[in-house]
């Protein structure tokens, strides 16, 4: 090949110098993060130091400008961040070679020098390059074609591909909002020895075509509703990838084998003891310390929360890669001193700030250290066997409770050609946050500062230790000192309380200072070693130094432990029960029960209850001794233990043997099962779909269930004066004779209201020849009423007839008119007229009515008045 060999450091002053050549100024590089612009996280091009230009809100003394502009696309609207290490040419930190013109030269000045400065400085072959446009952009088109020489057939039309007005690869925005315009981008063909096909092509994603240099026609300024308005002046912006460019000029195919990142590469390999250059994660390694190291010297700073967010994302990826080489310790920040020799001379405060950027991350690499060979166990167990999909709540868990952003499960995931259910994770966040909220208790404290060292754990044997101060908290910030009535938090160099972890909650009890006394309400993690009191000083004071006694609740402790070692027992016994299918999903594990969540389709029977309790049981009269060892994973693995998510303990884990189960766990455990006393299950629901729960007690709460139970028992039996043995069938008896004697009351009824009945007749009064009737009817129900009106219709002929029932206060009302009648009287507007005046109301047919009401002293009046109103219609 003629090209030239050009290092990446010749490549920046050929281009500044060939643009300064055509009258342009050369501009710095500012920085990652945009000055006074909220619309964007970081500076992804060259152009957003001159966005404000491009608007007019902005002047500068000249109208043409070059610069080699640094840039991170992770975050935000251009985001390469999950493609590092998985193609050639992306990177999270590149530079950015760029020519701008406002409002002085446009679309032929550009592309032509562009095409100059390629062909004849860089002396790229003709035949290897092509261009597309933007479809509507026949101007573009013209020059490449008419006066360039491009052959028609390598340029390249290209529209709104991508859903959306504008919404196009040849559109260029810097942000959703903001300057843009038509773009033509060159391209370099590496060769048909290499995958890929041209642009707007379906292969257009593969290596072989390469995307080199963009040049955009800033025109317009678009709104947030898409509407564009068209710049001052059009402007030219132009962008190329430094580390492209060289791939080409260094006759190399991937940008990770040009000259800078064969150092970088080299120095990760020199960190992680790595041979093999060609290793993907020391290219991964090699790009995120450009960008962490830049991000550092920018301001940026490993966080929680938006661009140090980013920033922790990015270093903890690279350490995730390291650890993946086999390191086990701090590596990365090491390799501040090599960026620093190949990019110090461009980038001056990157020398200047060498020590600082090293301190930076060396701090947070040794934090994520702290957590991350726990956390890669759990990815680890939960990605083997034939799982497809990461599950949410694990990766939500990951990411909580050991600093593994989604995106690095996501790379793990997909290094096993895995993916993760992102869905899943959202919902596992948001269930968080809402919990979050409605505890708030201990929230805050979550994120106490301490740098101190680990404290040991002693409480597996003790219960009460003579300890030391080493930092107190009040309201979330350090004190030297708690007075009495504060609430607060105490650490000390070594406790035997248990903090939460693993299901089981943390321990209470009380330290006892020289001149105060602190009880201890919860203890928890404020880091994964170091565990904190949580409660309130009753009396006296407490001071950082101190000398006190730490003291558990044994009662509490030792009805935690007893429940914790039964959750184990009970595991094994639901997987001989209900099949290996049981996977534990949650526990909760306290002095007073344990709450077992799990995989399993349907309810769990009677009769398999009783089979787990009853081998449950066995496991605890069996009265072995609990084994715990500590040894390394692979050890763990090879005694066959069941992996539990969440159970951790130390640098290694804990195997722990408790009867016939086999688990990996840190919690707190009885001596021997028979400890446990015995076991009963009190609950048991569905919580998901597909999730079972299982309540349960053990030891004294066991009995006090019993108890309760059999005492409800006792009652029910006294009022029932049976034998407790024959409550079931004195139960089934007294429901029968209550059934046989509800039949005999309806019937005698029946028979009382139609004796009432033949009684009335002889009441009837003639009118006009019509019998009129109006009765109460004593001991009716509604059925009754209906009935004896209707055998009195039958036996009085043409008559018209209102029956009341009395119950209480309710007053039943029935009104009836024989056929021939009801021409004249109609049922409904008579016993509406009754109703009335006992305070209700009600209507039906002309011949027979019902209605209702609530005033039985009017009911005497209410019928005397029937005589009149009939008597009227008749
Ligand atoms: N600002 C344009 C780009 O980044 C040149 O592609």
């Amino acid at each position: 090949m003629s090209t030239p060999t050009f290092s990446v450091a010749d490549i920046r002053k050929s281009f500044l110098d060939f643009f300064a050549s055509k009258g342009h100024t050369i501009v710095e590089s500012s920085p990652l993060v945009p000055g006074n612009d909220p619309t964007l996280m970081f500076t992804n091009s060259g152009m957003v130091q001159f966005k404000d230009v491009f608007l007019g809100t902005d002047k500068r003394p000249y109208t043409r400008a070059t610069s080699v502009q640094a840039c991170l696309r992770a975050g935000g609207k251009h985001n390469d961040l999950e493609n590092v290490g998985y193609t050639a040419r992306h990177h999270t930190f590149f530079e950015m070679l760029g020519n701008w013109s406002f409002g002085d030269y446009f679309k032929r000045e550009s592309l032509k020098w562009a095409w100059e400065l390629l062909t004849e400085v860089y002396k790229l072959p003709k035949e290897r390059l092509l261009a597309t446009v933007y479809a509507e952009d026949d101007e573009a088109y013209d020059i490449w074609t008419k006066e360039i020489g491009l052959p028609p057939e390598r340029v390249i039309r290209i529209g709104d591909n991508k859903g959306g007005r504008y919404k196009s690869d040849n559109f260029w925005m810097m942000a959703d909002t903001g300057p843009c315009g038509p773009c033509s981008e060159i391209f370099y063909d590496h060769g048909d020895h290499i995958a890929g096909g041209p642009p707007g092509s379906p292969d257009e994603d593969g290596d072989r075509f390469i995307e080199i240099w963009n040049n955009v026609f800033m025109q317009f300024d678009m709104d947030e509703n898409g509407k564009v308005t068209p710049l001052p002046a059009p402007c030219v912006d132009t962008g190329m990838g430094l580390e492209r460019l060289a791939a080409i000029l260094q006759h190399v195919h991937s940008n990770y084998e040009i000259d800078l990142f064969q150092k970088l590469i080299a120095a990760a390999a020199r960190e992680t003891h790595i041979t093999d250059l060609e290793t993907p994660s020391l290219k991964v390694i090699a790009d995120h310390i450009r960008a962490t190291a830049f991000l550092v010297s920018d301001g940026v700073i490993p966080s929680n929360e938006g661009r140090g967010y980013v920033q922790r994302r990015i270093v903890r990826r690279a350490i995730r890669h390291g650890y993946k080489l086999g390191q086990k310790t701090p590596f990365f920040h090491k390799l501040v001193k090599d960026l620093v020799q190949v990019m110090g001379d461009a980038y001056p405060k990157l020398r200047e700030q060498e020590a600082r950027i090293t301190e930076v991350l060396r701090v947070e690499e040794e934090r994520f250290f702290e957590t991350l060979a726990h956390g890669m166990e759990i990815l680890d167990s939960a990605l083997a066997g034939d799982v497809k999909v990461l599950p949410g709540d694990v990766a939500f868990k990951l990411h909580d409770t050991y600093g593994f952003p989604l995106d690095l499960s996501n790379d793990v995931a997909r290094e096993r050609g895995l993916s993760v259910d992102e869905a899943g994770f959202k919902i596992a966040m948001e269930e968080q946050k809402n919990k979050a909220r409605a505890a708030g208790k201990f929230k805050m404290d979550r994120a106490l500062e301490y740098t101190g060292a680990a404290n040991t754990f002693t409480g597996y044997d003790k219960l009460a230790e003579s300890v030391n101060i080493v930092a107190l908290y009040a309201e979330g910030t350090p004190v030297s000192v708690l007075n009495a009535g504060q609430n607060g938090v105490v650490v000390t160099d070594s406790t035997p309380f248990y903090a939460e972890s693993g299901g089981q909650v943390g321990d209470q009890g009380v330290i006892f200072a020289p001149a105060g006394r602190f009880v201890v309400e919860d203890t928890q993690k404020i880091r994964a070693d170091v565990f904190g009191h949580h409660g309130v000083l009753e009396s006296g004071s407490l001071k950082v130094g101190d000398a006190v006694q730490a003291q558990v609740d044994t009662q509490l402790r030792a009805a935690t432990m007893r429940n914790h070692s039964v959750t184990h027992i009970m595991h094994k016994a639901l997987h001989e029960v209900l099949g290996s299918h049981v996977q534990q999903k949650g526990s909760l594990v306290n002095a007073d029960r344990t709450r077992f969540d799990f995989t399993h389709n349907a309810p769990v029977t009677a009769a398999e209850i009783r089979e787990i309790e009853r081998r449950v049981n066995a496991e605890i009269l069996a009265n072995t001794a609990t084994d715990a060892r500590v040894m390394d994973i692979e050890a763990a693995k090879a005694t066959g233990a069941m992996m539990l998510f969440g159970e951790k303990y130390g640098e290694t884990v804990r195997v722990l043997d408790i009867g016939t189960s086999r688990e990996l766990c840190g919690g707190t455990h009885v001596h021997r099962t028979g400890d446990i006393g015995m076991f009963k299950i009190v609950g048991e629901s569905g919580v998901a779909a597909g999730v079972r729960r299982i309540e349960a007690v053990t030891g004294e709460n066991a009995l006090a269930y019993l108890q309760s139970l059999e005492s409800t028992v006792d009652q029910a039996a006294a009022v029932l004066k049976a034998p407790v043995a024959e409550l079931t069938t004195r139960i089934g008896g007294t429901l029968e004779q209550i059934k046989a004697l509800e039949k005999e009351v309806a019937a005698l009824k029946g028979k009382l209201a139609s004796s009432q009945g033949d009684e009335m007749l002889s009441q009837a009064v003639e009118i006009n020849g019509i019998k009129v009737l109006a009765a109460k009817l004593e001991g009716a129900d509604a059925k009754t009423l209906r009935d004896t009106m209707d055998k009195l219709k039958d036996k009085l002929g043409a008559a018209v007839i209102v029956l009341a029932a009395v119950d209480g206060d309710k007053v039943q009302l029935a009104a009836g008119v024989t056929k021939a009648e009801t021409a004249k009287v109609k049922a409904g507007e008579l016993v509406n007229f009754v109703a009335q005046q006992v305070g209700g109301k009600g209507g039906g047919k002309p011949d027979m009515a019902m209605a209702g009401g609530t005033d039985a002293a009017a009911v005497p009046a209410a019928l005397a008045s029937v005589q009149a109103w009939v008597t009227e219609r008749i």
